[in-house]
């Protein structure tokens, strides 16, 4: 058999033959679009991975149950924190872009018209499969089809699969909402501290939202009619109150070892929106600066229109802002020991 050669392994003929600016032949009149093409196919490359990572997270969430005392969860974590990794890189290399002027790019902004990022497909691919919706996006008349420089049809339909597949986000709430911590078999010995009737609302709770309304100063009282609704009525955005209940049950007890992985699960889900949205940032400072107020070459607002997505388009936004509700540690209810030491790892 003959030997493998570095070249042909990764079909490097294909990708190093890609790179056709439109607006020079020769070296001599040479300019920035080079640049600018590398730079969108590192992106592009990026992406795959990206939704090559994600794809087997949700994979190993799909399953019925997952596996919390197994390599599952960890895998889960590993991968979604090499996703904040790729993240932090792509972050980086604006700074490489930026090294480029207005007035360079200005020598072959006009070849390529009506194309732009807006139209990357993998792009919208992992805002989606992360469990961003359409409903949510910024400007959503933009996505029309028939919109010059929005997303060809096939795309979108793709676009809108993933969106109507199980997300990343749908997953999380499924897992979440499965979590047993409340199982009264644990609760049996627990002193309730609130003489407050709540209803049917366990016992943790009741104790844990009188707390809550203790640690809240004067002009935040309206807080505890929001924690009643996000907690026990209609949850928040599209996650329920179950879900957001357990969210917060594992950020406060994430010292219990049974939470660690759940914990860094949640936490990692904050650190992705929050490198997403750095990156919205970034690119959004990098636009203003190249092409000041002008409309994209995709023909948006431009600058606007992106600044408007840095403030709206979060997946994990309900889950980050579960921090709201908490409490001082000393503050905390005292966990019964049944639950501390008999909790079921498998969820
Ligand atoms: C000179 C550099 C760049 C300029 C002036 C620029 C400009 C713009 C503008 C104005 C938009 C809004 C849509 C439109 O009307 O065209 C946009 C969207 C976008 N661009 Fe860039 N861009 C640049 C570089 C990049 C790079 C290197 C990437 C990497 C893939 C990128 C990815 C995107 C993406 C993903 C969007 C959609 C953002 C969203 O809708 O949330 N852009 N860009």
């Amino acid at each position: 058999m003959q030997d493998l050669y570095y070249a042909d392994y990764i079909e490097l003929d294909t990708i190093l033959n890609s790179q056709h600016p439109k607006s020079f032949e020769s070296l001599e009149e040479g300019n920035d679009e080079m640049l600018f093409i590398i730079i969108h196919q590192v992106y592009e490359l990026w992406f795959k991975q990206i939704l090559f990572e994600l794809d087997l997270v949700r994979h190993i969430f799909i399953r019925d149950r997952i596996n919390d005392n197994s390599d599952d969860l960890s895998r889960v974590v590993q991968k979604l924190k090499r996703i904040g990794k790729i993240l932090e890189l792509i972050n980086q290399q604006v700074s490489v872009l930026e090294t480029m002027t207005a007035l360079d790019f200005l020598e072959f902004r006009n070849v390529l018209l009506p194309a732009s990022g807006f139209q990357s497909k993998q792009f919208r691919l992992i805002e989606a499969k992360l469990g961003l919706k359409m409903e949510q996006r910024y400007k959503k008349e933009y996505y029309k089809y028939t919109r010059r420089g929005s997303l060809s049809e096939a795309d979108l339909r793709e676009v809108d699969q993933a969106e109507n597949e199980s997300t990343l986000k749908d997953l999380i709430v499924r897992w979440l909402e499965r979590m047993p911590y409340l199982d009264e078999q644990y609760w049996q010995e627990y002193k309730q501290s609130t003489p407050v009737d709540h209803g049917d609302r366990h016992k943790f709770w009741a104790d844990y939202r009188n707390a809550y309304k203790t640690s809240l100063s004067g002009n935040e009282a309206d807080r505890l009619a929001e924690f009643d609704k996000v907690f026990f009525e209609t949850g928040r955005g599209n996650v329920p109150p179950a879900a957001l209940r357990a969210a917060l049950f594992i950020t406060l007890y994430r010292n219990l070892p049974i939470f660690h992985l759940p914990f860094e699960l949640l936490n990692t889900l904050s650190e992705i929106d929050e490198l997403l949205s750095n990156w919205r940032y970034r690119h959004f400072m990098m636009v203003r600066r190249m092409i000041g107020l002008r409309v994209g070459t995709g023909g948006t607002s431009g600058a606007g229109y992106l600044e408007g997505t840095v403030s709206q388009h979060y997946a994990f936004r309900e889950i980050t802002e579960v921090a709201t509700f908490l409490i001082e540690r000393s503050k905390r209810p005292v966990l019964p020991d049944a639950l501390k030491e008999k909790v079921s790892f498998n969820v």
